[in-house]
This record gives C-alpha cells, structure tokens and sequence, in this order.
C-alpha cells in the first residue's frame, strides 16, 4: 500500500520524505490556501520536493476550462496529477485528458456508482472520501469496498486513493480491502507511528541498561 500525504505544508512534506514513509502527496484548493502566499512557488516547491505523484487540483467547472488549467498545472513537474471534480464537466474533461495522455486524479468521490464512471473514463486515481461519508452517518469504508470489487471485476487499472483520512483505523481498513493508496494527514500518519508500550518499554529497557552500567 502507498502513503500520500495530503498537505500541502513543506516541512511535513520533508519530515515524512526522511522518515522513507512518501510515496506522493494530495492537494486541494483548501490546503494550498492554509499555506498562504503564492500558490504556484508552494505547488513548484512541492513538486520537486516529492519523488512521487502530486495531485494538484484545477478550480474550473467547465471542461475547456479545466482542460486549459491542467494543462498549465502539468508545467510545474512530470509527476503532476490533476485533480478533476467528480461532475458532468469534469468526466467530459477526464476523457479528453485521459486520451492526451495526461493523469488524472478524480475527486470528490462519494459512491460506488461515480468511480465506476471515474474508472471506465481512465481515471489514473479515484479518490473516494471516508471521512466526510462517515461525518454524514454512511459508511465510507463499505464504499472503498465496492470499488475494490468493482476495479478488480473489469480489470480498471485505475487506482483507489483512500481520502479524507481522519484517523488510523481509516488507513488499516483501507489496506485490508486492499485499496491501492491512502493519503494520510499528518497528525494521522505520526499516530500510526506510536504506541505507548513502545514507549513505556523502551523507557524500561534504557533504565535497566542504566543501571547494570552503573553497578
Ligand atoms: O484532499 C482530499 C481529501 O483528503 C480532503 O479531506 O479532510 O477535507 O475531508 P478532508
């Protein structure tokens, strides 16, 4: 299973690069916003920082206009993915954008119905949103489920992005059905990371190495 990171702040970026843990990160008009400044240095900055897919997401709603801004968000590096809205417009954009050899990242993705249509158009990512279905009392993990089935029933090579991470159980339900990628916040990615026995035990190791120096 990969990791993204979905953020688009560069010392998160760098500290989870080092800890070997990247594999590509998300953006999205909200988290570039929460960065400030200019848009274009932060998405250039990102880019040549990760050794890996960005996803970089278009503001557009019509086709043509999509179309022209992805073809503006590819300037920034070849590992650009662009994020295309699950809407009548973003599919019509998705199938040209497919043919032009150019990888797309479909989001916004609420059933199982819309990443069939994200997956039949070539879609390189279908980002599926757990946290928002769950906030809404709908399971978000049954429908990464039903992608699952339905990719591997017609051979889709598009790969599932697990999005709007809230927690770890998220990320290990999400390798259990097999989903291809979850992009993790930050705050989630360190708390798979800990255990307070890892911790207490290592505490009790170093004290007793201490004390058997010390003796
Ligand atoms: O980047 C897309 C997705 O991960 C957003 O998550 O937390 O805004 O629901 P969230």
């Amino acid at each position: 299973m990969q990791f993204f990171l979905d953020t688009a702040n560069i010392d998160q970026i760098s500290e989870v690069r080092d800890l070997g843990l990247l594999d590509g990160v998300t953006t999205n008009p909200t988290l570039l916003s929460r960065e400030g400044g200019d848009w274009r240095d932060q998405a250039a900055r990102i880019c040549a920082l990760v050794d890996g897919p960005v996803s970089l997401e278009v503001i557009a709603t019509s086709a043509e206009g999509m179309i022209k801004e992805a073809k503006d968000l590819i300037s920034f590096g070849e590992n650009v993915v662009v994020k295309i809205p699950m809407i009548p417009e973003g599919l019509k954009a998705l199938r040209k954008l497919t043919d032009q050899g150019i990888r797309t990242n479909v989001t916004l993705v609420f059933s199982p119905a819309q990443a069939l249509l994200a997956g039949k158009l070539g879609a390189a990512y279908v980002s599926p949103f757990v946290g928002r279905l769950d906030g809404l009392s709908q399971n978000g993990m049954e429908v990464v489920s039903q992608i699952r089935t339905i990719y591997d029933n017609y051979g889709f090579e598009t790969r599932i992005l697990v999005a709007s991470v809230r927690h770890p159980m998220h990320v290990l339900d999400a390798a259990m059905i097999g989903a291809d990628v979850a992009t993790v916040p930050y705050a989630t990615l360190m708390q798979l990371m800990h255990h307070p026995l890892t911790d207490k035990g290592l505490a009790a190791f170093l004290a007793d190495w201490k004390k058997f120096q010390g003796e």
